[in-house]
C-alpha cells in the first residue's frame, strides 16, 4: 500500500458521481436502520471541518506534508457529506443540508472549544503527538470505509451502493496517508510507541463519538457489525492496525463492539430504541439559535420539517 502526497494533491478532487442512478434512488427500499446510518454518516462527514479545527492547533501541522494532505482530504469529505444528503432528500426525507449541518454543531455546546484546547495543549507536550493523531488517523479512515461497505451489504440499494464504493475508494486513499504516515513516525521510535498504545487503550474512541451519543455509537456498530462477518471485518480493522510498529494486539473496534453488545444485554433496547423511533431528526439546539449563529435568516426551518 503506497501513498505519494504529491500524486495526491495532483489527482485529489471532488467526488465523480457521473453516472449515478439518482432518479432510481427512491425506487428501492431502505430499512429503518440504514436510514439511520445514512444520517450517521452524513453527519460525521459533514463534521469534518470542525474536526480540522482541532487539528489545525496542534504541532502535528507544522509539517507541510501533513496540512497539504488535510487541505485536499477536507474538500473530498465535503463531497461526500454532500452527496449522502443528496440521496436522502431524493429518497424522500426533508431536510435543508445547511441547516442540518448548524443545528449539529449547535448542539455540541462548549465542549466542543474545551476539547480543541485540550488537545492543543496535549500536542504541545508530546512530541509524539503526531503518532497519535495518526494512527487515530488510520483507525478512523479504515473503520469509515469497513462501515460503508457493511452499509452496501445491509440496505442491498443499488444507487446507495454506488455511491458508497466511489466514497470508498477516496476513504482508501485516506487511510493508505495516515497508516504510512504513522508507521513512519512509529519504526525505531519506542517513546512513540509508548505513548501512541497509551493513548489508544485509554482515550480512543470510535469515529463519530462525541458528535454522536454512546448510544448512537453503538445503535451503528450493532446494526453494521452485529453478526459473523461484521465482527470478523472489525477483528480484521484491529489486525491491520495492529501491524503498526509498537500495536501489535491492539483491540479497538472489537472491543467497542463487545462492550456495545454487553450495554444492550443489561439494557433491551439499548440502541435499537433510537432506529425504531427514528431518531435521526437533530433537535432544534436550547443554547445557539441557528439565525444567531450563521447570521442567516433565510432557512425556513420549519418549512423543511417533515
Ligand atoms: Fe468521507
Ligand atoms: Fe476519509
Amino acid at each position: 500500500m503506497s501513498f505519494s502526497i504529491e500524486r495526491y494533491k495532483e489527482e485529489s478532487t471532488r467526488l465523480d458521481i457521473t453516472g449515478v442512478a439518482w432518479e432510481d434512488v427512491s425506487r428501492y427500499p431502505l430499512a429503518k436502520g440504514d436510514l439511520f446510518c445514512l444520517h450517521y454518516m452524513m453527519d460525521i462527514e459533514n463534521h469534518v471541518p470542525l474536526y480540522l479545527s482541532h487539528l489545525l492547533v496542534t504541532r502535528a501541522c507544522m509539517d507541510p506534508i501533513l496540512t497539504a494532505f488535510l487541505a485536499c482530504w477536507n474538500y473530498e469529505e465535503l463531497w461526500h457529506g454532500e452527496n449522502l444528503g443528496k440521496l436522502l432528500n431524493l429518497y424522500g426525507i426533508k431536510f435543508d443540508t445547511q441547516d442540518r449541518i448548524a443545528r449539529v454543531r449547535a448542539n455540541l455546546g462548549v465542549q466542543n472549544s474545551i476539547s480543541i484546547l485540550t488537545t492543543m495543549a496535549g500536542s504541545w507536550l508530546s512530541k509524539d503527538f503526531s503518532a497519535i493523531y495518526l494512527t487515530i488517523g488510520a483507525i478512523n479512515e479504515l473503520t469509515t470505509l469497513t462501515g460503508y461497505g457493511a452499509l452496501i451489504r445491509k440496505s442491498k440499494h443499488p444507487v446507495l451502493a454506488d455511491l458508497l464504493s466511489r466514497i470508498i475508494k477516496d476513504e482508501r486513499r485516506h487511510f493508505a496517508f495516515y497508516f504510512n504516515s504513522a508507521k513512519e513516525w512509529l519504526t525505531d521510535n519506542p517513546a512513540a510507541q509508548r505513548i501512541d498504545r497509551w493513548a489508544l487503550d485509554r482515550l480512543w474512541v470510535p469515529v463519530g463519538k462525541g458528535v454522536k451519543t454512546q448510544e448512537e455509537v453503538d445503535a451503528l456498530a450493532c446494526y453494521l457489525f452485529d453478526d459473523e462477518q461484521g465482527e470478523e471485518e472489525l477483528l480484521a480493522i484491529d489486525e491491520k492496525i495492529g501491524k503498526l510498529p509498537g500495536l501489535s494486539g491492539v483491540r479497538l473496534m472489537s472491543k467497542a463492539l463487545y462492550e456495545a453488545r454487553a450495554r444492550m444485554a443489561k439494557n433491551p433496547g439499548w440502541g435499537w430504541r433510537l432506529i425504531d423511533n427514528e431518531a435521526w431528526a437533530i433537535a432544534a439546539p436550547r443554547h445557539s439559535p441557528i439565525d444567531q449563529m450563521t447570521g442567516r435568516r433565510g432557512v425556513p426551518v420549519e418549512a423543511l420539517e417533515s
